[in-house]
Order: C-alpha cells, then structure tokens, then sequence
C-alpha cells in the first residue's frame, strides 16, 4: 500500500489536517462500509436466529485473535471491552484491593485510569513520570503500578517492562496512546488496555484488555455471556482465558467496523509515524514553539502555551481547518501525528500558528 493509497482511505484527510488521534482517529471509508452492511444485514435477516449468534460469536473470537497478533500475546488473554476505561475498570474490580493497600501512578494520568484507581479502596501514590520516582515510591504495601506506557500529555514513552521487571510488582499499563501508533509487546505485563477508537482508526466504543493469567484475577464485574454456566442464585463458572472478563456482547457492526480498521493498517505505519512525528517537532522549533520533546517518545506532540491560552490557540487552529487539542489547566496544545499525516498536513499546522 503506498502512502498516497493508505491516506486516501480517510475522506476526512481530503478536507482537514486531522491531528487528533489522541483523542479519536480518522475514520476510513472502509470501516465505515464495514458496520453500515453488518447493520443492514440484520435489517434484512434479523438479529436474533440461531445463525446469525454462531455467526457474531465466530467473528467475534477472530478479532480476539486479531487484537492479541497486535501486541503479541495468545487470545486466550485477551478480552474484547468498549474502551481503555473498561479495562482499567475490570482489572481494578478484580483485584480487590482495600484501605491497607498502595497504588503507584504518575501526575500525568488519564481519568480512565486515574478514577478506577480512586475507586479501588487502596491509596493512590502519585508521582513525577520518572522511573526512577515511580521505583522510589514502591513500598512493601505496594500492589500495583498503574500508568501509562504513553503520557497523553506529552507523548512520553515510559519503560513498562524494564518497571515491570525492577520492581517485580504487578503492572497494569494503559495503552490508550501506544497500541496502533508504536510497536508493542505486552508479554511479560500483566494486564495492558487498548483503545479502538483512537489510534487504530476503529468504531468508538471498542478496546481491549490483555491480561497475562486470566484465571489470577477474579472477575469483579461479571456479564452473562462471558460466563461458562450460571446458577438460579447467580452463581457462576467463568468461560476459560481472558474471554471471562468481557463485559458486554459489543454490538456486531463495531467488531466488523474494527476487524476492517485492523485490516487498514499498512505495514510501514509506525517507521511512518515516528518519523512524522519528528517532522512536527522540527517544523514547530523553527516555527518558534517552545516543543516539549521527551527523551522517549511516541508521536503525540505537545507545545507550551500560556494556560489561558490553549484553549483559544486550538479554535484558531480549527479555523483554519486544523483539529488538535488543548490538555486543559496544563497550558499545552497537543497535536497527534500519525501514519497517515502528510507534509502538507504539518505545514497547515505551523502556518495556522
Ligand atoms: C492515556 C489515556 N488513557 C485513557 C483514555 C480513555 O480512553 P477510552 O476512551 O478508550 O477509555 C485516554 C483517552 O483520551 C487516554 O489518553
């Protein structure tokens, strides 16, 4: 696929400079073609026969499979939820941890991850997202490291495994801002989230959680499809693998939408989007924005900007017919870069600025 054919699967690249993965990505006309003929056909044959559920729970478990080739695991630990929050959320309700137990985080956190922790019971350690700091925090009544592997304030990439193995302490990695931008591998993680709304280009309300030993964690948020078999008390057997934790049956024409969005994906995209990523940076420097350039980086790229400020440099932009965002109270403006950016989609940026 050449960068021309790749790019022009997204109508709305021909109109705008579409910099905003990091909050939902473009959407390519196949992917839309995919969930109109999914909600068609039930149109015309119906949602609920016998054939039609074989069918849903086939394809259902060859996108398990697919999200698991995309970060490196088997699809026995993979469970297919609705978001990153999702994850966060089940893997939290799971582990059951009360007033006795810590959680380290970083001070550059989403909400998705930032209110299950809050949730938990245990007390939330927030600090600096320096590994160093992160290590530092770890006492004997710390169970969990939670963060994120990409910050989606700068893009700064943070070393999940080499946390996971210092500390030996479970991990649980947010992968909202890595999965579909950066090659990852989350073996040797316990529990990693996906979005597929954002840099994957799926439907919104699709995502994915991967967790290392499914059958360690208790199911804290049971669903009636995900469990092998259920008592009149409500009693249950989960299904075996990570399939136990999914939390609803996702509506058919997002797992088609996804399963054609995975399908979009060219092989060059992540030498592609790293490389445009340091294109932005550049042509910001010279443009005169104060970059903030992480020693370890992903391709979310983020400026300084006065704090009340962000907010109004982001309209501007948009007038001109370029979609980024602000990081609110933070005084930076974030512009996502992705494989399917173009010179010409940069240099909108710089000259809107
Ligand atoms: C780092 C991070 N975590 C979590 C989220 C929430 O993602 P989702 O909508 O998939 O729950 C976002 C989205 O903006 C994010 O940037």
């Amino acid at each position: 696929m050449t960068f021309q054919d790749a790019r022009a699967q997204f109508p709305v690249l021909e109109r705008l400079a579409y910099l905003q993965a990091g909050s939902v990505g473009p959407l390519a006309r196949g992917t839309l073609d995919a969930m109109v003929a999914e909600e068609e056909r039930g149109l015309r044959e119906g949602r609920g026969s016998l054939a039609r559920f074989e069918r849903v729970i086939a394809e259902r478990e060859e996108l398990r499979g697919e999200l698991a080739a995309l970060v490196g695991v088997d699809a026995s630990q993979v469970s297919i939820t609705a978001s990153t929050t999702d994850g966060c959320n089940i893997v939290l309700a799971g582990l059951g941890l009360g007033p006795g137990d810590e959680v380290v985080t970083t001070t550059d956190e989403h909400f998705g991850l930032l209110g299950p922790l809050h949730v938990s019971g245990a007390k939330v350690v927030v600090v600096e997202p320096d590994p160093e700091l992160i290590v530092a925090a770890v006492t004997p009544r710390t169970r969990l490291l939670a963060l994120s592997h990409v910050l989606w304030t700068t893009g700064q990439l943070l070393p999940v495994h080499e946390l996971k193995e210092t500390t030996a302490l479970p991990i649980l990695v947010d992968g909202a801002q890595s999965v579909g931008t950066i090659p990852v591998d989350a073996t040797g993680l316990d529990f990693y989230t996906v979005s597929g709304q954002k840099w994957l280009c799926g439907p919104e309300g699709t995502g994915a959680l991967v967790v290392a030993e499914p059958e360690a964690l208790a199911v804290g948020r049971p669903s009636y499809l995900s469990q092998q078999r259920h008592e009149p008390d409500g009693a249950f057997e989960p299904k075996p693998g990570a399939a136990r934790f999914d939390p609803n049956l996702t509506p058919h024409a997002l797992v088609a939408g996804l399963r054609a969005a995975l399908r979009a994906q060219p092989e060059w995209r992540f030498e592609r989007a790293a490389a445009a990523a340091e294109r932005c940076r550049e042509l910001l420097r010279d443009a005169g924005a104060d970059v903030v350039v992480p020693e370890e980086r992903a391709t979310l790229v983020s400026w300084r900007v006065p704090v009340e400020e962000s907010a109004a440099v982001v309209a501007r932009l948009a007038e001109a017919g370029v979609i980024v965002r602000d990081l609110p109270g933070r005084g930076l403006v974030r512009a996502s870069v992705g494989w399917w950016t173009s010179d010409e989609d940069l240099e909108r940026l710089v000259a809107g600025l």
